[in-house]
C-alpha cells in the first residue's frame, strides 16, 4: 500500500529520475491512485506529481522535463488521508521556499492534533494528507541535519509509517524512517537505494538491507547509516535477492497476473524443493523452534486475510487430519480484537505473500504478547511479519505483481501442507496414515498444475460468453470450501461481478433462496473417494440447484461421470488424492476471472480501489 522509492548514486551521473521512475513501475502494484516524484538539483528541490496511474505522471514529467539529478525519491499512492488528486499526490513539501521533500507510506494517527500545532503557528498547508504535517514539522526541526531531524520528528508521531525525505542543503543524501511499515535498502556500488520493497531497485542490485522497526537510515552514494528511533547506532542484515529484474517482468504475456498463474507449477515445485531427506522424511531446518516445543503444540491458530486466509482454511482440514491438533483459522484483523485465547503451546502461523499487511502483522505481535510460537508463511524476504515471528517457513513464488494473488495462493497452501506434514512427522505414532501417501503426491503436483494450465480453452470460452453476467455463485465442500470462496474473491475483485462462495452443505439453510433459472453456479466437487461419501452429497447438491434452473459449471476430477447428467459444463482436472485436490481446483477459477476481467476490458493487473500490500489496518 502505497510504493516508496529513494536514489542517491554519483555514478548514475543524472539519472536519478529514472532510477526512480523504474521503481514506481515495479511499485506500482502497491498504490496506483497518484504518483509523484522528488529532486535534489541545483540547491533546490523539484517536484513532479500527478493524480491517477503513473503513466499520468510520466507525461507531466515529459510535458514538464526535470534537471539531471544525482538525488531523488518518488512516490506512488493508494489514498487514505485525502482523495487521489494532484494536491493530496506525494511528495509533499515542507519549509519556507519549500526546500524539504517527503513522502509516506502508513497513516499518522496523531496527524489532527499535529496539523492543529502547526495552523496555529501560521503553517499554510496545500493538501488534505497527514503526511504534509510531517513535512512541515521535519521542516521546522531541520538545522542542517536531516537525520537529527527526522529523530526529533520520528518521536513525535504515533500509527504507522515508513517515510522518506530529501532536503535541498543536503544533496546525495536520503533519509528514510520505518515503524510497522515496510522499507529495504538496496546496496550498490557508488549508489544506494530504498524501496518499500526490494522489486524497487532489482535492476539495479540483488543485494539488500533489511532494516528493522523504528530505525532511521541515511543513505549517501558511499554509506548507509542505521539508527534507531533511541539515537543508537544500528546494523541492518543483509540478504541476497533470488531472483532477477527479468522475474519482475511481464516475459511476453499481456497481464501479470496471466504470466503469474503460468509459474504455479513453478512455484510449487519451488517451495518443496530442499524440504524433504529424499528418504521421505521432511527437514524444515528452517524452522526455529525446537522440536519438543514444536511436539507440545496442542492448538494451532492461522491468521491472515482474504486470500491468505483461504489457505489457511485449506490447512486446517489437512492439519487436523494429519495431527489431530485443533487448528483455527481467524482472519487477522479479527483475532486481535476478539481477546484470543492463546499460550506457549499455541502455534500462531501467519500467512502472507508479501509479509506487510499491517492486520497480519497486528495479529502476529498480539500472539507473541500472549506468549504463542509463531510461525510466518511468507513469499518475501526483508520483510516484516518474518521478522517479527518466532520462525518462517519462505514460500518461494518468486515476485508476485498482479494485485490479486495467484502464484501466492497455492505457494502457501504447499508450504501449509509441509508445515503440517512436519508435525505430523515430529508427533511420530499420530502420524496419519495418508499423510506419508500425500507427501510422495505432493512432488506430482507442479507437473498436474502443468497438465490443467493446459486444457482451459473452454474456461476462457465460458468466461467470454459471462461478461454480462451480474451474478456467480461458487459452491464446495471440505477443502472445496475455501476454493470455493476464493474462486469468488477472484471474481468479485478481477470483475467487479457480485460473486458468493458457499459450504455446498449450506445451500439449504438459506442461499439456495437465491437460485433462479440461468443463475451461473460454480461446484468444485471432491474426487470419488473422498471419506464420507462427500463426493456423492455434492452430486446431490448439484442436482438439488440444477432442478431450480441453475446453470451449473462443474469442477470434477478425470473419470468422475457422476456429474455429467446434472452439469452443464465440466471442466476436468486431474486426480488426487482429496486432500490436495485445492492445488488443481483453484487454477481453472483464476483464469475464469482473469478472462471475464479482460472481457469487460479492465485492468486485470491493477483492480479498482485495490493495492497489492495491505499496510494500513
Ligand atoms: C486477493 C488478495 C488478497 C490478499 C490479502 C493478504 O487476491 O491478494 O486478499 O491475499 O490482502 O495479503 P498478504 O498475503 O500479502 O498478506
Amino acid at each position: 500500500m502505497c510504493g516508496i522509492v529513494g536514489y542517491v548514486g554519483s555514478r548514475v551521473d543524472g539519472r536519478a529520475l529514472d532510477v526512480v521512475m523504474e521503481g514506481l513501475a515495479r511499485l506500482e502494484y502497491r498504490g496506483y491512485d497518484s504518483a509523484g516524484v522528488a529532486l535534489v538539483a541545483d540547491d533546490a528541490i523539484e517536484v513532479r506529481k500527478r493524480a491517477g496511474k503513473l503513466a499520468n505522471l510520466a507525461g507531466e514529467i515529459a510535458e514538464h522535463p526535470l534537471d539531471p539529478s544525482r538525488t531523488a525519491i518518488g512516490h506512488t499512492r493508494w489514498a487514505t488521508h485525502g482523495g487521489p488528486t494532484d494536491a493530496n499526490a506525494h511528495p509533499h513539501l515542507g519549509g519556507p521556499g519549500g526546500r524539504l521533500a517527503l513522502i509516506h507510506n502508513g497513516i499518522i494517527e496523531n496527524f489532527h492534533p499535529l496539523r492543529a500545532e502547526l495552523l496555529a503557528a501560521g503553517v499554510q498547508f496545500r493538501s488534505e494528507t497527514d503526511t504534509e504535517v510531517v513535512a512541515h514539522l521535519l521542516a521546522q526541526e531541520y538545522d542542517g541535519d536531516l537525520t537529527a531531524a527526522m529523530l526529533r520528528v520520528v518521536a513525535r508521531l504515533e500509527g504507522a509509517f515508513t517515510l522518506l525525505a530529501v532536503h535541498a542543503d543536503q544533496p546525495g543524501v536520503v533519509v528514510g524512517a520505518r515503524r510497522n511499515s515496510p522499507l529495504v535498502v538496496g546496496l550498490g556500488e557508488g549508489e544506494n537505494f530504498l524501496g518499500s520493497d526490494v522489486a524497487a531497485f532489482i535492476g539495479y542490485t540483488r543485494e539488500a538491507l533489511e532494516l528493522e522497526q523504528d530505525q532511521i537510515v541515511t543513505i549517501t552514494p558511499e554509506r548507509v547509516d542505521v539508527i534507531g528511533f533511541d539515537g543508537e547506532a544500528a546494523r541492518g542484515k543483509t540478504f541476497h535477492v533470488d531472483w532477477d529484474a527479468a522475474a519482475a517482468e511481464k516475459g511476453g504475456y499481456q497481464w501479470f497476473m496471466e504470466k503469474e498463474i503460468h509459474e504455479q507449477p513453478q512455484a510449487v515445485a519451488d517451495t518443496l524443493l530442499g524440504r524433504s531427506d529424499g528418504a521421505g522424511r521432511l527437514t524444515l531446518d528452517e524452522l526455529r523452534i525446537s522440536e519438543a516445543q514444536l511436539r507440545a503444540v496442542d492448538r494451532i491458530t492461522f491468521v491472515a486475510c482474504g486470500t491468505a486466509a483461504y489457505a489457511g482454511m485449506v490447512a486446517k482440514y489437512a492439519i487436523e487430519r494429519w495431527t489431530r491438533i485443533p487448528v483455527e483459522v481467524a482472519l487477522a484483523h479479527e483475532f486481535r480484537y476478539c481477546d484470543p485465547i492463546a499460550d506457549d503451546r499455541t502455534l500462531v502461523v501467519s500467512i502472507s505473500q508479501s509479509g506487510e499487511t499491517m492486520d497480519t502483522l497486528m495479529a502476529v505481535k498480539h500472539a507473541r504478547d500472549l506468549g504463542a510460537l509463531t510461525v510466518s508463511i511468507c513469499n518475501t524476504h526483508g520483510s516484516t511479519i518474518p521478522r517479527e515471528s518466532d520462525a518462517v517457513l519462505y514460500t518461494h513464488a518468486g515476485p508476485e505483481i498482479a494485485v490479486a494473488s495467484t502464484k501466492g495462493f497455492l505457494a502457501q497452501i504447499t508450504a501449509c501442507y509441509l508445515l503440517g506434514l512436519y508435525l505430523a512427522q515430529l508427533r511420530g505414532e499420530s502420524y496419519a496414515d495418508d499423510a506419508r501417501a500425500v507427501q510422495a503426491e505432493l512432488q506430482e503436483i507442479p507437473g498436474l498444475i502443468t497438465d490443467v494450465l493446459g486444457r482451459l480453452d473452454r474456461v476462457r470460452e465460458i468466461a467470454r460468453f459471462m461478461a454480462d453476467t451480474r451474478s456467480v455463485l461458487f459452491l464446495g465442500r471440505h477443502v472445496g470450501f475455501p476454493i470455493a470462496l476464493e474462486g469468488a474473491l477472484k471474481l468479485k475483485e478481477l470483475a467487479y461481478i457480485h460473486a458468493e462462495g458457499f459450504a455446498a452443505g449450506e445451500l439449504k439453510h438459506g442461499p439456495i433462496a437465491l437460485i433462479e433459472p440461468g443463475q451461473p453456479v460454480f461446484i468444485v466437487v471432491p474426487g470419488p473417494d473422498t471419506p464420507h461419501g462427500l463426493h456423492g452429497k455434492v452430486v446431490s447438491n448439484i442436482q438439488e440447484i440444477r432442478a431450480r434452473g441453475a446453470r451449473t459449471l462443474v469442477i470434477a476430477q478425470d473419470g468422475d461421470t457422476a456429474v455429467e447428467p446434472f452439469a452443464d459444463e465440466v471442466i476436468r482436472v486431474p486426480r488426487t488424492s482429496p486432500m490436495l485436490q485445492p492445488l488443481l481446483a483453484a487454477v481453472p477459477l483464476q483464469v475464469f476471472a482473469l478472462e471475464l476481467s479482460n472481457a469487460k476490458g479492465l485492468d486485470v493487473d491493477q483492480p479498482r480501489n485495490l493495492a497489492k500490500s495491505v499496510t494500513v489496518e
